[in-house]
């Protein structure tokens, strides 16, 4: 198999696509997990797909996910396999992921006869627009699952390490997009209107103060602003201004402090400048929630297979993971692979690793079913 899994991995790496638009990597999934005999389910999902192994004996369903989309980014690895669409990359991983899902499936096949009961391998689409969870979600193909497992690659961890975090690990995330409405005029005659410019500026400014002085030290928190535009030339004040950012925390309490305090920093800043600000939210997703039983299994698993697992730090990074785990006992891995921070174009996982990632999430799925029949 491990000459088998660099071919796929290598392949994947080859062919990023973005999210919602994983069409060929969704017909490379597919022809791989029929040829090898395992059913594809209908769940009416454009990109991204849900196969099923069903175990030789009766029991509960549990499924193991992987995420397939890429990323807008520029590929700068020299790597023989490397990214053969300009501007687009498997920047975040995705493609060992998915290599090692396909790996776990080949094991858990040669071993289906003896499986008390059934695997779903969910191929999700769309994880980096924080959407394709939750449309896998709706199609109600996970209705019968006891458990959901997932793992990504985590530069931060030395290579192969098991990281494992009871509760949070990957933070609750909100994409905001801020407009300021001013009155454009004369750059010499400032005051016959409202300048958005300087109501963005002080926006900025005012919105740092958020996390520092009024969310709880003791809860972690982040607010960035990361894009802003306003003007077009050097004379002129202009009518609007647009801002955007993203917020990261781990619990309700914080999220509501972050909410009400932004909102009303709009309005003191609006009010302050003669201009009109709305704060839109674009984007939301839960954070992470591992189920500490899951995690106790996993620590077993890793122990079971001979390989190193640690209770690691959350960090403040999204997972859409999150969506399943809403309804479903769930664990999300973190997986060493020390190297290039996530997104960055020089990012590259270790093919070297797929095979342990492999026995890993397959691990998991048998040593689950094999607890419940217990
Ligand atoms: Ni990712």
């Amino acid at each position: 198999m491990p000459q088998e899994n660099l071919e796929w991995y290598q392949w994947l790496h080859r062919h990023p696509e973005l999210s919602w638009q994983e069409r060929e990597t969704t017909v490379y999934l597919r022809g791989l997990l029929e040829q090898w005999g395992i059913p594809v389910l209908d769940t009416g999902l454009d990109t991204g797909l849900c196969a099923v192994i069903e175990g030789g004996l009766p029991g509960p369903t549990v499924a193991l996910r992987a995420d397939i989309d890429a990323l807008p980014v520029t590929e700068e690895t020299a790597l023989p396999w490397a990214s053969e669409t300009p501007g687009k990359m498997h920047a975040c991983g995705h493609d060992f992921h998915m290599a090692a899902l396909l790996g776990a499936a080949r094991l858990l096949q040669q071993q289906a006869a003896s499986l008390p009961g059934r695997v779903k391998l969910v191929f999700q689409p769309a994880e980096e627009s924080s959407q394709g969870a939750a449309r896998v979600m709706e199609t109600g193909v996970l209705e019968d699952v006891g458990a959901i497992f997932g793992l990504h690659v985590m530069p931060t961890l030395p290579k192969g390490l098991v990281g494992l975090t009871e509760g949070g690990n990957f933070a609750a995330i909100g994409r905001f997009a801020i407009r300021v409405k001013g009155k454009g005029c004369h750059a010499a005659q400032p005051h016959q209107g409202a300048d958005p410019i300087l109501a963005a500026a002080q926006l900025v400014q005012a919105l740092q103060g958020v996390v520092s002085r009024n969310v709880d030290p003791m809860r972690p928190a982040v607010l960035s602003v990361t894009h802003m535009e306003a003007g077009s030339t050097w004379n002129v004040v202009p009518p609007e201004a647009f801002l955007e950012g993203t917020i990261r925390c781990f619990d309700e309490i914080t999220q509501t402090v972050l909410d009400s305090r932004m909102e009303q920093i709009c309005q003191g800043v609006a009010a302050a400048t003669g201009t009109e600000i709305t704060l839109e939210w674009t984007a939301r997703h839960p954070g992470t929630d591992n189920s500490p039983a899951l995690v106790a299994l996993a620590e077993s698993t890793a122990r079971r297979l001979g390989m190193e697992s640690a209770r690691v730090l959350p960090t403040m990074l999204g997972e859409d993971f999150a969506f399943y785990q809403k309804k479903i006992p769930g664990l999300f891995i973190t997986y060493g692979m020390e190297g290039a921070p996530l997104h960055h174009p020089s990012f590259a996982a270790d093919p070297d690793y797929l095979d342990q990632a492999s026995r890993l999430l397959a691990g998991l799925a048998v040593d689950w079913l094999e607890g419940q029949a217990k």
